[in-house]
């Protein structure tokens, strides 16, 4: 039997892991509720069900910030979790390749290693891989020959603006705007509209439906609770009024990518202006964003076609493809 290996993009709102030998990425959300002292209540897409229900005593939260570990305990208790899930029941000894973020620093990369490592899952080595290679993998690019990339992955805290050339990473930026930001749009747009307070949850169904409702010229219907009257009620709301909340932090996107195009050196230019750029990431299925950011750098846009996975798919190319485990690397200071 072939060695086992699995590659990890842990995303701040959902984890993805893929496995030698599979094409199946499993897929869940990066979440733990805790009961009371320290007890696992739930974990994953349960944990996410419970979240804004859930009594007092039960504490529900992501352990990544902004893309970066901020709760190394609950993770490590996450990881296993899921590895046992995956395994049923029985984790072997394996490989890891683990994504970590470009523009963060060498102890927060090197956190990303030392947690498999200590997650209690019979780690035999773990590598890094700098998430947009995976993602340009994952997009099925030619990463190692192309003189010339722009990835830009739009995720729950993050996005992430990378340009890549020659398997590497040229230039890189990290900005705190995502899909959670989208979603705190939409409540206050609700909230100072309408005087209604919906949750986190709502927003982000509006969000994620806001592209087929404006095609279909429908509005949104959101339950919530009038501020004033402090009952239940259901509301509808516009698309374009949505939008327009979302706007300002499309531009946000969209001038640090012309930050990043003005910092590329100018022979990378060309293959960026033949190919144009690459979108990825769950939270650039919002309605225009691509077609803004298109109108906004007047270059082509490539929408990822399972922008969700892109970076666990790149995680299997490289576990399959040992012409590819060039990209991954050990983190400074690993033993
Ligand atoms: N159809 C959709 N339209 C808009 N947004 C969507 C859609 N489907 C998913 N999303 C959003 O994508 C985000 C999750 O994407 P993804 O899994 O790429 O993030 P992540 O990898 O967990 O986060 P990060 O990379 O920032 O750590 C969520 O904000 C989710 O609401
Ligand atoms: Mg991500």
């Amino acid at each position: 039997m072939s060695s086992s290996a699995y590659g990890i993009d842990l995303g701040t709102s959902n984890i993805k892991i893929c496995a030698k030998g599979s094409k199946e990425i499993f897929c869940q959300k990066n979440m733990i509720a805790i009961e009371g002292k320290g007890n696992l209540f739930a974990y994953g897409d349960d944990a996410h069900e419970m979240y804004e229900k859930a009594p007092g005593n039960i504490h529900i939260s992501y352990p990544l910030m902004n893309g970066v570990i901020a709760d190394i305990n609950n993770m490590q208790t996450l990881i296993h979790c899921f590895m046992e899930e995956i395994c049923g029941g029985n984790i072997r000894p394996a490989d890891y390749y683990i994504a970590v973020p470009t523009d963060v620093t060498d102890v927060e990369k090197r956190a990303f290693y030392d947690l498999i490592k200590n997650a209690n899952v019979k780690a035999k080595s773990v590598m890094v891989v700098e998430k947009a290679i995976a993602d340009g993998l994952g997009l099925e690019i030619d990463v190692k020959n192309s003189q010339g990339v722009l990835v830009v992955d739009v995720g729950y805290d993050t996005t992430e603006i990378s340009i890549l050339s020659l398997g590497g990473i040229v230039v890189s930026r990290l900005i705190k705007v995502g899909g959670l930001k989208f979603d705190d749009a939409i409540r206050s747009a609700v909230r100072k509209e309408y005087s209604l307070i919906i949750g986190g949850k709502t927003a982000e169904k509006v969000k994620n439906e806001l592209a087929d409702m404006a095609y279909a010229e429908q509005p949104s219907v959101v339950y919530g609770r009038d501020i004033v009257s402090g009952l239940p009620v259901e509301r509808e709301i516009p698309t374009d009024l949505v939008e327009e909340y979302l706007y300002e932090h499309f531009v946000t996107i969209i001038d640090n990518i012309k930050l990043i195009l003005e910092r590329t050196p100018p022979e990378l230019a060309a293959d960026i202006y033949r190919q144009g750029i690459y979108l990825t990431g769950g939270a650039c299925q919002v309605s225009q964003l691509s077609q803004l950011i298109s109108n906004g750098t007047n270059l082509k846009v490539n929408v990822a076609e399972h922008p969700v996975e892109s970076v666990a798919l790149g995680l299997g190319r490289i576990i399959e493809d040992d012409n590819y485990k060039s990209v991954a690397y050990l983190p400074g200071g690993a033993d």
